[in-house]
């Protein structure tokens, strides 16, 4: 089993990745998870993570993360995953409780206290992470590696050069970058192409739980949100990118995957904050910090993806 800290911001695509993360629990040891601020507020992401978890049949920590992150304002995407995070689509189960631990101190005795070295999936700014790495740098040893949904070596979903995560945070994100732990990227090049077709979402329905019903009416939204850019109208019709399940399942799936390592870094400030600059001809004769994804098995992905749900949906 890998041992792992999962830290995200729910967020429609991030409940997509608790529900692979936790089917997957035989082959993941999932020993906390941590909440960042980003799609919603630290209130509304803290919360989420733990009504969907209970919701799901899942028993674990869950830490309060940081309210905002290292220096830039906090900037939220509301637009695309409604106004509570999930779409509006409600969960009425109790929510696990909050730790009384917070993110960073849960994150740290985690490690410390960890016989083998822990793997860390973050799906959303990695403000928690960095944090962690600059008030405790003795962890940095003990982590396996970092495996994040951010940065995009071409393009961006919020400027034209910056993806989502990596905009809200852009500080976090060198820190994460320079830190010398082996860091695997699954920017937009990669989750661009982990989409799931309008075809493929109705099997959601023909599944005919109340769960699937719920992720089926979540994933719409996100839909018919994201249909509204006039670049994914023409170049994604009908689909949905599963952006924030792709670092997990490369966790367990790596033969679906291909990537490269490269030099890369963040834009901190300008028209490009936020852009991840990637080194793919060596430029900078610098020593690869980051593995860079770049394309996946798509049809597979959903299959894994599906088996899944399945798999919640009948526990
Ligand atoms: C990322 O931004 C968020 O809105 C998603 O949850 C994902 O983590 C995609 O750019
Ligand atoms: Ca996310």
């Amino acid at each position: 089993k890998i041992p792992i800290i999962i830290d995200t911001d729910p967020g429609i695509d991030d409940a997509m990745m608790l529900t692979f993360a936790f089917a997957n629990n035989h082959a993941l040891d999932i020993r906390l998870v941590t909440t960042s601020s980003g799609n919603i507020s630290q209130g509304k992401s803290n919360h989420n993570a733990r009504v969907f978890l209970s919701y799901i049949g899942a028993n674990v920590e869950v830490a309060r993360g940081l309210e905002s992150p290292f220096l830039r304002e906090l900037e939220l995407a509301e637009d695309i995953h409604g106004e509570n995070g999930f779409g509006n689509v409600q969960f009425l189960t109790p929510p696990l409780p909050v730790s009384h631990r917070p993110a960073v101190t849960a994150m740290l005795e985690t490690i410390l206290n960890s016989n083998e070295k822990i793997t860390i999936a973050a799906t959303g700014p990695l403000t928690n992470v960095a944090a962690l790495l600059v008030a405790h740098p003795e962890v940095k040893p003990k982590i396996e590696r970092i495996t994040w949904m951010g940065g995009a070596a071409v393009g961006g979903n919020v400027t034209p050069t910056a993806e989502f995560n990596a905009f809200v945070d852009p500080h976090a994100v060198q820190i994460v970058f320079n830190s010398g732990i082996p860091v695997v990227m699954s920017g937009l090049d990669v989750t661009h192409k982990a989409y799931i077709t309008k075809e493929e979402i109705k099997k959601l329905q023909e599944f005919g739980t109340e769960f699937t019903q719920k992720l089926h009416q979540m994933v719409t939204f996100y839909l018919d949100q994201i249909e509204k850019t006039p670049f994914h109208a023409e170049n994604y019709d009908q689909v949905v990118h599963f952006h924030d399940v792709v670092p997990l399942m490369y966790l367990l799936q790596p033969h679906l995957f291909e990537g490269t390592d490269h030099y890369v870094e963040v834009e901190l400030e300008g028209k490009a904050v936020g852009a991840t600059v990637v080194d793919y001809y060596n430029r900078t004769k610098k020593e690869p910090n980051v593995h860079v994804l770049h394309n996946v098995e798509r049809e597979k992905f959903v299959e894994e993806f599906m088996k899944a749900v399945e798999n919640i949906s009948e526990r």
